[in-house]
């Protein structure tokens, strides 16, 4: 296994290019499978999940070429079997987004239930619900759910909670469904206008993706395209922090400041300045940081993925700020780690209060899941001495070559590879 040593304390200072979203690539690789012809993917993340979506598409038939360190050409003709088995799908959450655009290519699907980060109970029943609308039927058994259709047939309905797995999925399976879907109470997230956007340039009809309603008219065909995916919000969001918690000075670019407006609102607030130009934006702090509350909605609202983040750097202003999680049931876990750091965290089921302490201390720590490793790092960036990061492996899902961009902005922080305790006590 690998673990993270920082020697924090260092200001970050100089230029950082911001991957591809995620959150995007996630649902717009698996959307190749809707295409009658190849697709040219630009911006993918190297990341973790992408490799994995890459991995399971290849092993159902698809033919992957890839084109530059960021690009892949994905035919998916040759899939013939809808079927992603537990051994593919359990690694991550998103493997959900095959029910969709198999659905929508061959009318049925049969797809493991999803792994993912843990944050308490992750229902589907909301993208059950979008595909019951459309026409299909479902069973779950031994932990595979199927689902299926003798012909799909466009609906309206509305979301009762707004969701943006069950919004992307239902947009796979509805762009080729007979007639017209209305989805209601839609999430709004960029990657779900992303995807649209993919899809339209496929030759799908997707109307209203970005507001609460989106409307798509069923087409007969797709055909492949080339399309750039989206720059990763919570990836800029992550760096823009990590500048303030240092008190640095750093240039981030490839970004849209547009997607970043809760993130920015919230940072001014906490005393960070930020310049904000076409496809970049500056973050510098030179007075002190400020308390603040912060809750977590879906978008526009401020991503409760860059919630472990925001958390950290309260840790570090002056006063009591209060941090609401409004999306997910339990996602606080990694508090105790910065506790061990010194923090002053009391949770209460979705609120955490945090008095600020000004400076973290260095202490062996782990990373929980994926934005709580993000946290860490900042956690360790900011404190002087040398923290060590165990359980890194959730980072590297969904951060490109973190430790090359921060050593680029000066960090002090590198891998080296460490026996788990659990390994050796089972030998
Ligand atoms: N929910 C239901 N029923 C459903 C679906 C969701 O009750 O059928 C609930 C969830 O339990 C949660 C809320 O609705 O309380 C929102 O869940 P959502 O479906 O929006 O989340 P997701 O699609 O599973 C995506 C991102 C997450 C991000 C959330 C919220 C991907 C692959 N994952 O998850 O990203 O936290 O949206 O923005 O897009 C991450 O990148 O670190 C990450 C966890």
């Amino acid at each position: 296994m690998e673990k993270y040593i920082i020697n924090g304390g260092v200001p970050l200072s100089g230029e950082v290019v911001i991957s591809g979203a995620k959150n995007a690539a996630v649902a717009i690789i698996p959307a190749t499978i809707l295409a009658e012809g190849p697709c040219i993917i630009e911006n993918i993340p190297n990341i973790k999940d992408v490799s994995i979506i890459i991995k399971i598409l290849s092993e159902m038939g698809a033919s992957i070429k890839v084109l530059t360190k960021n690009s892949l050409m994905i035919d998916t003709a040759m899939i013939k079997n809808p079927i992603v088995p537990y051994q593919m799908a359990r690694h991550m959450r998103a493997s959900y987004y095959f029910l969709g655009a198999l659905l929508g290519r061959f009318n049925k699907a049969s797809v493991s239930m999803p792994g993912g980060c843990d944050f308490g109970v992750r229902p589907i029943d909301q993208h059950l619900k979008g595909f019951k609308y459309l026409g299909a039927t479902h069973t779950i058994d031994k932990g595979m759910i199927d689902v299926r259709s003798n012909k799909l047939i466009g609906s309206q309905f509305y979301f009762d909670i707004v969701t943006v797995g069950a919004t992307i999925n239902v947009m796979l399976a509805a762009v080729k469904a007979e007639g017209t879907t209305v989805i209601e109470n839609a999430a709004k997230e960029p990657h779900i206008v992303d995807l649209a956007n993919f899809l339209n340039s496929m030759g799908a009809d997707i109307m209203g993706a970005g507001t609460d309603v989106i409307k798509i008219r069923g087409v007969k065909r797709l055909h492949g395209t080339t399309y750039s995916i989206i720059p990763d919000q919570i990836e800029a969001g992550t760096y823009m922090v990590a500048a303030a918690a240092t008190r640095g000075d750093i240039l981030i670019k490839n970004v849209i400041p547009k997607h970043l407006e809760s993130i920015i609102l919230k940072m001014r607030k906490i005393g960070v300045s930020i310049e904000e130009f076409d496809d970049s934006i500056r973050v510098f702090v030179s007075g002190e940081l400020l308390k603040t509350s912060v809750k977590t909605l879906p978008h526009p609202g401020f991503p409760t993925d860059m919630q472990p983040q925001i958390t950290t750097l309260l840790c570090l202003a002056k006063g009591t700020s209060i941090v609401t999680e409004g999306v997910w049931e339990n996602r606080f876990r990694y508090v105790d780690e910065l506790r061990r750091m010194g923090a002053d965290i009391f949770v209460d089921g979705k609120v955490a209060i945090i008095e600020g302490i000004g400076k973290l201390e260095s202490a062996p720590i782990r990373a929980m899941d994926l934005r709580a490793g993000a946290a860490m790092i900042i956690a360790g960036l900011s404190s002087s001495g040398c923290t060590e990061i165990e359980d890194i492996s959730h980072v590297e899902r969904g951060y490109e070559n973190i430790e090359e961009k921060l050593r680029g902005l000066g960090a002090d922080i590198k891998k080296q590879v460490y026996v788990d305790e659990k390994f050796l006590s089972a030998l």
